[in-house]
């Protein structure tokens, strides 16, 4: 059997690193940013119910079958899913599915470190101390005035594009890892303290009512794709990003219990987030569904009223920009990756070229937001039309050809080395990737679109 055991771009020091390395992909904007406000704008608990469902039914598993195919190929995403069909006797067409992925990569890469930017901006905002004693009022509207700005936009969304580039032009584990380590624990801990003062602050259970009081009637179709969606968002997959992180995963480490940590490890980020911010929402009337604006409008009230909250707000913001940054590197190095194996160039030559590639069509997310704000297709702008995109047709899709390839395709033995669960356990998780995760993809993803774009 053809088999490439070591991959050229090195392994992780030990399971606990993959561990890490994987939690930071996963754990990012998607968690803090993204699905406080998506949960929002679709009305709350249903919607929080189908997310949590997808994380468990279809996220985990896929995340699960990502690594494998990862792990037994041990290379970049499009050469390691070109070997695997390979090797069992499969199409070839199958490749499609690493271009895919690292296209989305790149799509994803260009809109993540415009809002990175935004956190970047609030750095200096609330460790500057301009939102001491504000009102909600100015708060907002300084939130507003940076959207208006596309200078300033391109500022920040340059800088994390850059900081990005460095790190993966030095390759993944020298300097991040440690990073990682060390600052997911403070983001976790400034996040309970987050949670404190939403308790603190008198409208805790109608937050929490929110999230969880499952109210069915709220959710549509589209807010069901929207969930599950997000379900690969916020895990990374769907992509190839934690295929490539399976890549350098040491030999030994056991698929199973690895990936479930990582899976609760992000949800419970996301939970957290989730009841930090909608106490805040709810004690100021604030619009529930305020859009990608929601955590820069709620948070620095929350800081402008703690003590010490210039610290803490400063701190939160740089601790939110890391968390993004250890994601926004697993974007780009599926693609980076594939070239390194691909032209033998330097890793820093290619990382750089394609880092400006992706800063050129963050430009557009940034003029989405003032200058091209009434450019739109089918209803959405750019920001918003590359969002859906990627995060409801281009992930759900290459999950389910994922879980459809490792499920039929794969060679057996193959699979059931690699993942190497107990029968029982290998029975269910089997039956997942081949019926359940598969059909649930489809089923949500078609009669959405189908809503979405055709009426009903
Ligand atoms: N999981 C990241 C987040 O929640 C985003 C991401 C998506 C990263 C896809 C890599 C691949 O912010």
């Amino acid at each position: 059997m053809e088999q490439v055991r070591k991959s050229i771009h090195g392994v992780w020091g030990s399971r606990w690193i993959f561990i890490l390395a994987a939690t930071g992909s996963a754990v990012g904007l998607g968690n803090i940013w993204k699905f406080p406000y998506i949960t929002g704008e679709n009305g709350g608990g249903a919607f929080v119910l189908v997310y949590l469902v997808c994380i468990a039914l279809i996220g985990i598993p896929i995340m699960m079958a990502e690594v494998l195919i990862g792990k037994h190929g041990r290379q970049s995403p499009i050469n390691a899913m070109r070997d695997v069909a390979r090797v069992s006797s499969a199409s070839k067409s199958w490749v499609l599915l690493g271009w895919l992925g690292a296209i989305a990569g790149f799509l994803i890469l260009s809109y993540y470190s415009v809002i990175a930017g935004w956190a970047l901006a609030y750095i200096l905002r609330l460790g500057g101390g301009d939102y001491e004693n504000a009102t909600a009022e100015t708060i907002n509207d300084s939130f507003s005035q940076l959207q208006a700005d596309p200078g300033e936009m391109i500022i920040w969304h340059s800088l994390f594009m850059l900081f990005t580039i460095i790190i993966v032009a030095h390759g993944v584990q020298r300097g991040l890892e440690r990073a990682v380590r060390f600052l997911m624990p403070m983001l976790f801990l400034l996040l309970l303290i987050l949670l404190g003062y939403a308790l603190s602050i008198g409208s805790f259970s109608e937050g929490l009512e929110f999230l969880f009081k499952f109210n069915f009637d709220k959710l549509t179709w589209e807010g069901a794709l929207t969930a599950m969606g997000h379900a690969f968002f916020t895990l990374s997959l769907g992509m190839g990003a934690i295929m490539v992180y399976g890549a350098y995963m040491p030999e030994k480490a056991p698929i199973g219990n690895t990936v479930l940590t990582i899976g609760i490890l992000d949800t419970v980020v996301a939970l957290v987030a989730g009841m930090a911010i909608f106490p805040i929402v709810i004690a100021n009337g604030l619009q529930f569904n305020a859009g990608p604006g929601l955590i820069f409008q709620t948070l620095p009230i929350a800081f402008s009223q703690l003590p010490g909250g210039q610290i803490f707000g400063a701190l939160f913001f740089i601790l939110v920009s890391f968390a993004a940054w250890s994601s926004a590197i697993s974007l780009i190095e599926p693609a980076v990756a594939w070239a390194v194996e691909r032209f033998n160039v330097k890793r820093a030559v290619i990382t750089a070229i394609f880092g400006v590639f992706a800063w050129l069509l963050g430009t557009a997310t940034v003029f989405s937001f003032n200058i091209w704000k009434d450019v739109k297709l089918l209803g959405f702008n750019i920001f918003e039309g590359l969002d859906f995109l990627t995060a409801n047709i281009m992930l759900p899709l290459g999950g389910m050809f994922i879980a459809i390839f490792v499920g039929w395709v794969m060679q057996r033995d193959i699979v059931k080395n690699e993942i190497n669960l107990s029968s029982k356990a290998f029975i269910s998780w089997d039956f997942v990737v081949k019926v359940i995760a598969p059909l649930a993809v489809f089923i949500v993803f078609s009669l959405a679109i189908y809503k979405q774009f055709f009426g009903g």
